[in-house]
């Protein structure tokens, strides 16, 4: 949070530097200067998003671990592991896992569960996001990212 409203400041101050030396002649320059240092702050924010899980871990340990373990291996033949699971990788079924839950026999790494999980209804679009990014990348996960709007448009489809 800090480093993004940092780097906004940054980009604020160079554009005032554009508009204070767009009348000396020195355009160009500057403008290179400007676009320089906006990919290096949208590289920035990038890596940002993708490395900061510990919002998506607050929401985790309220919401999921209680079932899916801290460990995020599940328990016993009820509760199957996000850890190294092979079920991960459809957005849908993760999004719809936590809004609509689960339930119908699921096969997991080999194995056959078959408990419903409840759906999880208090949970914002921002927090499901944020908890699928923790699961996709714990644990020795690496499966991928997710974004608020895809998470937006998975629920809209029906
Ligand atoms: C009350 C217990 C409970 C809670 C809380 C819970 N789950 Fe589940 N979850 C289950 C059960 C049981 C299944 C197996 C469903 C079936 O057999 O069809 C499951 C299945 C899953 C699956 C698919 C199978 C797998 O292991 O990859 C995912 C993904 C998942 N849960 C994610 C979550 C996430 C993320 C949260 C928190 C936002 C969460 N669950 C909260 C009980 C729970």
């Amino acid at each position: 949070m800090t480093r993004k409203s940092l780097s906004l400041a940054a980009v604020a101050a160079l554009s005032a530097t554009l508009f204070l030396t767009s009348c000396g002649g020195a355009e160009e320059k500057t403008t290179d200067t400007v676009k320089e240092a906006v990919t290096e702050v949208k590289t920035e924010v990038k890596t940002e998003v993708t490395t900061d899980f510990s919002k998506g871990k607050l929401v985790y340990e309220k919401n999921c671990q209680v079932c899916h373990q801290a460990d995020g291996k599940g328990l016993a033949s009820t509760f199957p592991p996000l850890a190294g699971s092979d079920f991960l990788s459809n957005k849908e079924v993760m999004v719809n896992a936590i809004h609509k839950g689960l339930s119908g026999e699921i096969t997991v790494n080999g194995v056959k569960y078959n408990t419903p999980m409840a759906a999880l209804p208090g949970i914002t679009d921002e927090e499901t996001a944020d908890v699928i990014n923790y699961v996709y990348n714990t644990w020795g996960n690496a499966v991928g990212s997710i974004t608020v709007d895809e998470v937006k448009a998975i629920k809209a489809k029906k």
